[in-house]
């Protein structure tokens, strides 16, 4: 077989750290071993059943066999827009500042190619969601990272950041609830943001992917909910965590019109939109019944409390997440997170991700996912205690 080279524009993406990591836990897997993984950010549970049922209706409906429109249904745009008043009093028209996106990851790794040039700067934070260095690679932008530090409670410090730097950004991208860190957002961090993207005309994307979960009746703020910042910015949301529809790879973007049309401008290119179905049954999502939801949310708590409890009880000194699923927790000393990790899959067949993977501001953490029942994290912490090192 001929062997064709990849082009310059691919060998330059960024490596998989995590794919080594799956594969090691395969191995142990396949050597027979009872692995709790607790490394990947896969929700556990199923879509709701309404949601699902929608589906199934509308998989019958002929209409839905069809191309659906470029640029995808008046209705979903609208459930988009009427979820954001009725969860944030946030207003949009939708049909100039909502776009449907194939999964929040598609908006985030589309948004650096729609805006920037060879060259551009963009701001990400570190540690953070790795898609962001792909969608920095594909736009070939310069890349300017953002510590998020325990000491600023995950936030970044703008303060820090040189001038220079801020006055060559084009395009920063935040995330609340942080997936790595677990942190929540305030208003008056996202109001502040809106200040300095006005000072310096930065194009701020926030990435709203954990919007829904937040923990001891905190709810999370959306950037929208600060004034302006629909003006200077644009927020993504996915159905993936709020509604357990990760595999059914539908999102939105919300803000700012010439974003929104510019996402739209690419994708008009990329492809035609999602399958009507899977329209439908996202806007009954949104429409619909909010209690798996808040059913969802209380899942997860229950979970943290067990994983946070039972670590604390064992003596490991460990931070509760204000949000997200994950919770971020410090490594002993004399390991690094590459190694704690390692340590924890071959001693003890629990896999957690490594902070180094998000980041050099991500050593000296593991992440945690709490997607495994309580009964499984109960478990995982008997195996640490078992562990004797704390
Ligand atoms: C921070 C963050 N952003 C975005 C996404 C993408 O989600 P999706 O593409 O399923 O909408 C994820 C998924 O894990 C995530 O953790």
């Amino acid at each position: 077989m001929k062997e064709y080279p990849k082009s310059e524009l691919l060998n330059s993406l960024p490596g998989q750290f995590f794919a080594g990591l799956v594969k090691k836990v395969g191995e142990a897997i396949a050597q027979g071993h009872d692995v709790i993984n607790l490394g990947q950010g896969n929700p556990d549970q199923p879509t709701p059943p309404h949601i699902v049922k929608r589906l199934q209706l509308a998989a019958e409906n002929p209409v839905n066999h069809k191309y659906s429109p470029f640029q995808g249904y008046k209705y979903l745009k609208e459930a988009a827009a009427n979820f954001y008043k009725r969860e944030y009093n946030v207003d949009l028209d939708p049909d100039t500042e909502v776009a449907i996106l194939f999964g929040g990851k598609a908006g985030l790794v589309e948004i650096p190619q729609c805006l920037l040039n060879p060259g551009d700067t963009m701001l990400v934070p570190d540690p953070g969601y790795p898609d962001y260095l792909s969608g920095a690679a594909l736009a070939q932008a310069k890349l300017e990272m953002m510590p998020l530090l325990e000491e600023n409670g995950f936030l970044p410090d703008y303060g820090t950041i040189p001038t220079e730097v801020l006055y060559n950004t084009k395009l920063m991208i935040l995330n609340y609830p942080n997936n790595p860190t677990g942190a929540v957002a305030t208003k008056e961090f996202f109001d502040e943001t809106v200040s300095l993207s006005n000072k310096h005309g930065i194009c701020v994307v926030h990435d709203f992917a954990y919007g829904a979960i937040g923990f001891e009746g905190e709810r999370p703020v959306s950037f929208l909910q600060s004034e302006g910042a629909k003006e200077i910015g644009i927020e993504i949301y996915t159905l993936s965590k709020t509604y357990n529809m990760a595999g059914w790879r539908v999102g939105f973007a919300v803000g700012n019109k010439s974003v929104i049309s510019a996402i739209e401008l690419i994708q008009d290119h990329l492809y035609v939109s999602l399958f009507g179905a899977v329209q439908e049954a996202a806007a009954e999502a949104l429409n619909g019944p909010q209690d798996c939801v808040g059913e969802l949310v209380r899942l997860y708590e229950s979970r943290r409390s067990a994983l946070i409890g039972g670590l604390r009880e064992i003596g490991w000194d460990v931070n509760a997440p204000a949000g997200s699923f994950f919770a971020w927790l410090k490594v002993p000393e004399g390991f690094s997170s590459m190694e704690f990790a390692d340590f924890l899959l071959e001693k003890a067949h629990i896999m957690v991700a490594p902070g180094i993977g998000f980041g050099r501001f991500g050593e000296g953490y593991v992440r945690v996912g709490l997607l495994a029942s309580e009964e499984r994290l109960s478990e995982a912490v008997r195996r640490i205690k078992a562990l004797d090192i704390f």
